[in-house]
């Protein structure tokens, strides 16, 4: 019997509760459980970690899930690393929904990174105003440039003091619109941009603002996850369940 487990987090995530419930096909959606409000799916829902492999393995044999699709953010990684793990040893078939990679345009000013740390070191020596579009995690790494002024956007309130000297925190949930972030962005007299390479729409507004203010982008590269069958839109997963009736063997 079919019955999905679609690790979420993303708006393409909600994308595809949304078709999976529509097509009346048994699934349960999952969150991690970071934000103090996640978004309402149209399916049954759990929040929370699911104690690593072992702990994910054992979740996909009790709950006799028949397919997996990791629809988790793209930096995301121990999460995706898991659900491979944790698939392969259930013998469940899983395959990712993940949007491809912003790539630079014209007029574009991108500096690539290949993790924060080096996002760090990109950032000059001399005082700037950053904005900081990375979510909550590792904002201490930044604490190695105090001498800047920090930007932060953040789903949620911080729960305490921000790891950061000069820092301030704007609280807003994307989609998120050019002028609105151009506005941002000038209002805050913003000189460099930090971000991590989601892919998508809902996130990319930012970019498009720093297209036309002219400011340098300091873009993270994703993180490296094992191979697996990565399809790029709702309906291509769609065709995959179909593709995939039962559990690997059976
Ligand atoms: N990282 C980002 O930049 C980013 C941005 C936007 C949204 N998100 C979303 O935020 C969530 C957490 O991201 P992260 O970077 O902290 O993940 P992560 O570092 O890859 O995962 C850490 C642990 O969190 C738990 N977890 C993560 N996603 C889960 C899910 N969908 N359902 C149940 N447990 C989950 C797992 O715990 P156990 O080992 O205990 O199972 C996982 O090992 C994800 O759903 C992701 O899509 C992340």
């Amino acid at each position: 019997m079919t019955r999905l487990l679609i690790l979420g987090g993303t708006t393409e995530a909600s994308a595809l509760a949304r078709a999976v419930a529509e097509a009346g096909i048994p699934a349960v959606f999952s969150y991690a459980g970071r934000t103090e409000a996640p978004v309402g799916q149209p399916l049954p829902t759990r929040i929370g970690g699911f104690g690593g492999v072992a702990g994910l393995e054992a979740y996909l044999r009790d709950a006799a899930i028949s397919h997996v699709i990791d629809a988790t953010h793209p930096f995301a990684a121990q999460m995706s690393r898991n659900a491979v793990a944790a698939s392969k040893a259930a013998g469940v078939p899983l395959c990712s929904l993940e949007r491809p990679a912003w790539v630079a345009g014209q007029g574009d000013n991108w500096h690539h990174a290949p993790d924060i740390a080096a996002a760090v070191a990109i950032l000059p020596e001399a005082p700037a105003r950053v904005f900081l579009a990375i979510g909550k995690q590792n904002l201490n790494l930044f604490a190695a440039k105090p001498q800047h002024h920090y930007l932060l956007r953040l789903v949620d309130p911080p729960e305490g003091p921000l790891p950061l000297p000069d820092a301030e925190a704007v609280i807003a949930r994307g989609p998120f619109t050019e002028p609105g972030d151009r506005a941002l962005l000038s209002d805050h007299r913003i000189s460099h941009i930090v971000a991590k390479n989601a892919g998508g729409t809902g996130a990319e507004a930012k970019l498009q603002a720093a297209r036309a203010l002219g400011l340098p982008v300091i873009l993270i590269d994703r993180p490296e996850v094992p191979a697996r069958r990565v399809l790029a839109t709702v309906a291509e997963v769609m065709g995959w369940i179909a593709d995939h009736p039962t559990r690997l063997g059976e």
